[in-house]
């Protein structure tokens, strides 16, 4: 089994270079399956789910080919419409395939992704969108079975402004008979990445960005060529390395506005940010001031950089309170922390942060994948030596985290142990 080993205290300097999102890259490597034609996808990570989602894709009968940061897919001939059990339970985002292929083929059997490390995570609001479109679903031996006579158009509002249903509508209705609006739609930037590459493809949407997307339904896509946005977690995940080292770096190729709320909330706890044309320029030089944080959707704190957050608050000079509002389970790296020194009491989806003069190297485990980029952090500023095992997580969703880290002065390696 890999281990991270970790020598605390050391000072983040420099310039970091910013990965294309897994988050962006996943929706808009399955939505090629909406076009016969060829897509070259661009600046894509080089990551695990990538990988997953390549082998989905050679699945269900598309040719990929993957070479530096750019994938070409390409089809001769039909696909298959099941995404079968062994790919769906590595990767959730594998149900994103239901719309593509609802739309062009008029069904789709996908496994039932059941719940993960972060929480029961069901897809009712994915199912109850297709409903209104027209689709009939059957949960059976674990597989969702959906199937339709044509997707129509239809007007959809959302429970929640689910990430995953608002992506699986767009995507269906692109090629559905009219027009689709969904209201309470999410407003994450991944989902207007994923709405610039459909109307790449020829797809007709209005209001992106906003809470309303309209989509006239059309009857053919192209295929085309995109670039992935940069990757805001990974961004941000480097924003908070700096301020839990007392560093001082910049943050290349990213998009500055993507994370104005965490700016915002670093700057209260002592950081200096400045931003100007696609750099982050963040340090840290005082002490780390409480600040609180709650959870919510897009443009608020993002669930995916809480675990950091926790981080950097337990070497905060006082106390701080972390409130989880999207995933039940995402406090599971609290024990973790706690062997490291940290001090942290839970009650329901809300912790109390104590502030500690410094945490201690300690050996912990990562339960998912923004736990296991946390816990480096909290390596990163402890004293002594820290081991992080549980590193496939990590693997399925930051490239060269260790090398980018070691190239602004950590002392950070990988063992097998
Ligand atoms: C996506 C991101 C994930 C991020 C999350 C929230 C990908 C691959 N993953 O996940 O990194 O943390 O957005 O920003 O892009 N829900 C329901 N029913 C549904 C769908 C969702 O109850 O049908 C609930 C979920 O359980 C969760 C909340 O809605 O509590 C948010 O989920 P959602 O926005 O769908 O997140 P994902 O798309 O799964």
């Amino acid at each position: 089994m890999e281990k991270m080993l970790i020598k605390g205290g050391k000072r983040l300097k420099g310039c970091v270079n910013i990965s294309g999102s897994k988050n962006s890259a996943l929706p808009i490597l399955i939505a090629t399956l909406l076009t016969d034609d060829n897509c070259v996808i661009k600046n894509v990570p080089v990551l695990q789910d990538i990988m997953i989602v390549v082998k989905l894709l050679k699945h269900l009968g598309k040719k990929i080919k993957f070479h530096n940061h750019e994938i070409t897919v390409s089809q001769s001939g039909g696909l298959i419409t099941e995404a079968p059990y062994e790919l769906v339970k590595k990767m959730r985002a594998s149900i994103l395939v239901m719309g593509p292929l609802l739309a062009r083929y008029k069904k789709a059997k996908v496994s039932m992704p059941g719940g993960c490390e972060i929480g029961l995570r069901p897809i009712d609001i994915h199912l109850d969108g297709f409903k209104k479109m027209g689709a009939v679903c059957d949960i059976f031996h674990g597989d969702i079975k959906i199937k339709t006579s044509g997707l129509i158009g239809s007007r959809i509002v959302l429970d929640f402004p689910s990430v995953g249903a608002t992506e699986n509508l767009l995507m269906a209705a692109a090629l559905s008979q009219g027009e689709t609006i969904i209201e309470n739609a999410a407003i994450e930037p991944e989902i207007a990445d994923l709405s610039d590459f459909l109307v790449e493809m020829g797809a007709c949407i209005s209001g992106i960005g906003t809470r309303k997307l309209i989509i006239k339904g059309v009857k053919k896509l192209s295929g085309c060529s995109y670039s992935v946005m940069p990757d805001r977690i990974e961004s941000g995940t480097f924003m908070i390395a700096a301020a839990i080292t007392g560093g001082d770096i910049k943050i290349c190729g990213t998009i500055p506005e993507h994370n104005d709320f965490l700016t915002e909330k670093l700057k209260v706890s002592g950081c200096e940010l400045k931003n100007c044309s696609g750099v982050i320029n963040i340090k840290r030089t005082g002490k780390i001031f409480p600040v609180n944080i709650e959870t919510s959707v897009y443009p608020g704190f993002p669930t995916d950089l809480q675990n950091m957050w926790m981080a950097l608050m337990t070497i905060s000079a006082g106390e701080s309170l972390i409130v989880e509002t999207i995933f039940e389970n995402r406090f599971k790296t609290i024990a973790e922390f706690s062997r490291m020194g940290a001090d942290i009491k839970v009650k329901g989806n809300c912790a109390i942060v104590k502030g500690v003069n410094s945490l201690k190297g300690a050996e912990v485990c990562a339960s998912d994948l923004r736990s296991s980029a946390a816990l480096v952090l909290a390596g990163l500023c402890s004293a002594g030596e820290t081991s992080v095992s549980g590193l496939g997580y990590l693997d399925r969703g930051y490239e060269n985290f260790e090398h980018k880290l070691k190239k602004l002065g950590a002392s950070i390696k990988r063992i097998e142990g």
